[in-house]
């Protein structure tokens, strides 16, 4: 397996900012997972359907052909512009809690990172802990509610609170920070202070 670097942590926790600014850096390829589950209710709710029927969501997760870079779509339809709506921030946990929407979508973030020529960066909430058990570095990305909330701007305390609970407190590759995981606050850090840990981790033996 080349390179991976896995960042993991809760909504507005910095997870796409810095693993972008990380990957740019090292040039290397960046992968944000989480649009991947919001391009797949996007289109779940284009298509009426509930979120919370299982088999019917499962099927569209599977079929899906979904890209992330440089704008995210499923099916060849652009959705970049709908996937971080309130609709989608109400529904997408509880598809990312659909066991067969998470082996579809980590069958392919396991393949993606497999074809890329050089190192990965890969971000979302079971990185470390299933999809790259094996990271070269693991990090855990944490920030206050407060922050964090103000970094979502619209979408608001509530909501993201709400969100934390439903992807910390799920039965299926619930949030967690991996044991060999190292974490970060970035309450009080910018992405380039931030990044430059990141880095001098990657290089410093363990
Ligand atoms: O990182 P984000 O806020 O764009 O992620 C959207 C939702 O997707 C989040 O509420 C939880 C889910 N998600 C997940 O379950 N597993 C991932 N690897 C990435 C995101």
């Amino acid at each position: 397996m080349s390179d991976v670097i896995a960042i993991d942590g809760p909504a507005g926790s910095g997870k796409s900012t810095v693993a972008r600014a990380l990957a740019a850096a090292l040039d290397w390829s960046f992968l944000d997972t989480g649009a991947m589950y919001r391009a797949v209710t996007a289109e779940v709710l284009r298509r009426h359907i509930d979120p919370a029927d299982e088999s019917a969501v499962a099927r569209v997760a599977q079929d899906a052909h979904i890209t992330t870079e440089p704008r995210v779509t499923i099916d060849g339809v652009d959705v970049e512009d709908v996937i971080r709506n309130e609709p989608v921030n109400v529904a997408v946990s509880t598809v990312a809690a659909n066991p067969v929407v998470r082996r579809a979508m980590v069958t392919r973030q396991r393949r993606w990172a497999a074809d890329q020529p050089r190192g990965t960066v890969v971000e979302g909430r079971d990185i470390a802990t299933v999809v790259f058990p094996d990271a070269t570095l693991k990090v855990f990305l944490t920030a206050s509610l407060d922050e964090r909330a103000r970094r979502r701007g619209d979408e608001g305390v509530d909501s993201v609170a709400r969100r934390d609970d439903a992807d910390t407190g799920r039965i299926v590759s619930p949030l967690r920070r991996a044991e060999d995981a190292i974490a970060i606050d970035t309450t009080h850090r910018s992405v380039q202070q931030v990044v430059e840990e990141i880095v001098t981790c990657l290089k410093t033996p363990n």
